[in-house]
């Protein structure tokens, strides 16, 4: 196309986040707490959900559009049968310049001893894997469906056995629950091959019961591991980077810290989100999103949809978390808003 992507902000769009399924073997306490999603809640029907070709054509048009990364989110993606399939059909598809696009996974690691060799031939370049603790007891707690940690340090380490990498470790912080195990498993994944990264615990959704007094700012986790292991900045390897890097002063490798909450990086964001049911989604603090599967199954053309996506992206203002924390931080945003576990993180 002529002119570059870009929204009213002029961000342009590089990152296309699809969730591939509602559903997920966790009930983590921040994402999909048990009073809220039990036995009785309605996930997605699967007609409902879209099918491999269709996100493949969503994805063709992102990539001709300027998207360079895919990831694939969930709920837990794992679960959504056949995802290889998805995988090699996105591992085929070129950008402008006629390079291969980065495919990378957000996972809770429950499954990836058994699939991580199949993912990795089906084209996956790597693995983002959720860790909330190494203390098993606080882990099947924050879980809350009792699984054991040791099952996720074997998912790890198969996927970097089959070398799906670099690997990074995703660990939801709040106050009063994990935080007791910050530096612990910063000194664990020290030295490792792993890069772990701290996140602020968001008021994503209407369910999660967030509160300001719950998050435990990343300055402080930086203070905390710093007093033990002595860290310094660096620079962030891409614009728009989610996490902030720190080194370790010894050259043992990094931490991340991402703090939507306390210092937001909005000004820079470029992730579009589509939902399993097809909906575009400019921000994670959207309540609505703009319905791409209508277009999808009306017998639009690639050139209609593509239009369609260009025209959504161009109107783009979103800022939330910017706009949250103009408000003082404390301020949990209002209204009606999507979860987490239906528009992936
Ligand atoms: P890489 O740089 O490729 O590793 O990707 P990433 O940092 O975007 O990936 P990841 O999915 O691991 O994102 C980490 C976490 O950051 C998510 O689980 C969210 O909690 C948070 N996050 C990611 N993107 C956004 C965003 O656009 N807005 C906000 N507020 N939080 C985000
Ligand atoms: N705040 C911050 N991160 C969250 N995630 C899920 N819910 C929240 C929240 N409320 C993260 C998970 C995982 C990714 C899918 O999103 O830890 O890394
Ligand atoms: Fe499932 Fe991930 Fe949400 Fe936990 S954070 S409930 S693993 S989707
Ligand atoms: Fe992007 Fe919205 Fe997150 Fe800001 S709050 S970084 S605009 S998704």
């Amino acid at each position: 196309t002529d002119a570059p992507l870009v929204d009213t902000l002029n961000r342009p769009l590089h990152d296309l986040r699809l969730s591939v399924t509602d559903r997920c073997n966790f009930r983590c306490v921040y994402c999909m707490p048990k009073e809220v999603f039990g036995k009785d809640f309605a996930f997605m029907p699967r007609d409902e959900m879209l099918s491999f070709e269709e996100m493949t054509r969503l994805a063709r048009i992102s990539v001709a559009h300027g998207v360079e990364k895919i990831r694939l989110t969930g709920g837990e993606p794992l679960l959504r049968k056949g995802l290889e399939e998805l995988i090699a059909m996105l591992a085929e598809l070129r950008t402008p310049a006629g390079r291969p696009v980065d495919i990378a996974l957000t996972t809770n690691g429950s499954a990836l001893a058994m699939k991580a060799q199949a993912l990795k031939d089906a084209g996956l370049k790597r693995v983002t894997v959720s860790l909330d603790s190494l203390d098993d007891t606080t882990f099947r707690a924050m879980n809350d469906v009792n699984f054991p940690v040791a099952r996720i340090l074997a998912g790890l380490d198969a996927a970097h056995a089959v070398g799906l990498g670099p690997i990074k470790i995703n660990m939801v912080v709040k106050r009063g629950q994990n935080d007791h195990d910050i530096v612990n498993m910063a000194r664990y994944f020290k030295g490792t091959p792993y890069i772990l990264r701290f996140i602020e615990f968001m008021d994503v959704g209407t369910s999660n019961g967030w509160d300001m007094a719950a998050v435990l700012p990343s300055s402080e986790v930086l203070g905390r591991i710093h007093a033990e292991l002595p860290l310094e900045e660096v620079a962030p390897n891409y614009t728009g980077e989610t996490s902030r890097r720190w080194r370790y002063v010894d050259g043992e490798g990094e931490i991340g810290l991402i703090s939507s909450v306390t210092q937001s990086f909005c000004h820079t964001c470029s992730r579009a989100r589509v939902s399993t049911d097809g909906k575009l989604f400019t921000c994670l603090f959207a309540s609505e999103g703009h319905d791409l599967r209508a277009l999808l199954r009306d017998g639009s053309s690639d050139e209609q949809l593509s239009a369609a996506m260009g025209a959504i992206w161009r109107q783009r203002t979103d800022r939330a978390s910017q706009l949250r924390s103009a408000q003082t931080g404390a301020v949990r945003s209002t209204g009606t808003k999507i979860e987490m576990s239906y528009i992936g993180g």
